[in-house]
């Protein structure tokens, strides 16, 4: 099996230092890297605007995996994305009219993810399933990094992966939220290819980035 993608999310990183964090990153091997955008009001928690990415963009090559937990979110779209958002992705809840909004991310060049919370049915993506270039299954309940990965998302990948290959889609299917080097392995037999993890990649400091990434790639 190829190994699944590593998209270490910064809301685990040091926010004094978030340039340097992101080409320790890099350095370290990570392949995307994840923003977690919270607006305080979606999601109990607030964290980054437009203009910290803008200022995060020279930092790096790799893709900025924005993860947009912002409600109502079709007004920041255009923001992130001249920030320099590769990928953004947004929740169904996030909107009235989901399907205008994941084209509307395609329409200014990125690339749109589709966000199911662990309480969230996958009907959505059966309805959009050709809109999305990502689909990411949340295995935390969003808003804070550190918490405990719920195993009944094991289940859900697998009906996401299920649902990808009937319609013959090649989209990516990601995993946020309590990702370790002891379910990593799961995630990526349940059909993820892009692993997103916080509290695990950052635990024991830079010097420690590049051996975490390869535990979630090894573990997979
Ligand atoms: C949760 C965020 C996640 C989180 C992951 O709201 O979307 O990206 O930061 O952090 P860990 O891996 O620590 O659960
Ligand atoms: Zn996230």
């Amino acid at each position: 099996a190829t190994a699944p993608l590593i998209c270490p999310s910064i809301l685990a990183s040091d926010f004094s230092k978030l340039g340097e964090e992101i080409r320790a990153l890099e350095t370290a091997g990570a392949d995307w890297i994840h923003v977690d955008v919270m607006d305080g009001h979606f999601v109990p928690n607030l964290t980054i605007g437009p203009d910290v990415v803008k200022a995060l963009r020279p930092h790096t090559s790799l893709p900025f995996d924005v993860h947009l937990m912002v409600a109502p979110v079709d007004n920041w779209l255009e923001a992130y994305r001249a920030a320099g958002a590769d990928i953004m992705s947004v929740h169904p809840e996030s909107g009235p009219h989901v399907h205008r909004t994941l084209g509307q991310i395609r329409q200014l060049g990125a690339k749109a993810g589709l966000v199911f919370n662990p309480g969230t049915p996958l009907s959505v993506l059966e309805e959009t399933v050709e809109m999305v270039d990502l689909v990411l299954i949340m295995s935390v309940n969003p808003g804070f990094g550190g918490q405990k990965f719920i195993e009944t998302s094991l289940r859900k990948i697998e009906r996401a992966r299920a649902i990808l290959d009937r319609a013959g889609s090649k989209a990516h299917l990601q995993v946020d939220g309590g990702v370790v080097a002891a379910n990593a392995g799961a995630c990526v037999a349940a059909g993820a290819d892009a692993l997103v993890a916080g509290s695990f990649v950052f635990k024991g400091g830079p010097d420690a980035y590049a051996a975490n990434i390869q535990a979630l790639k090894a573990a997979a």
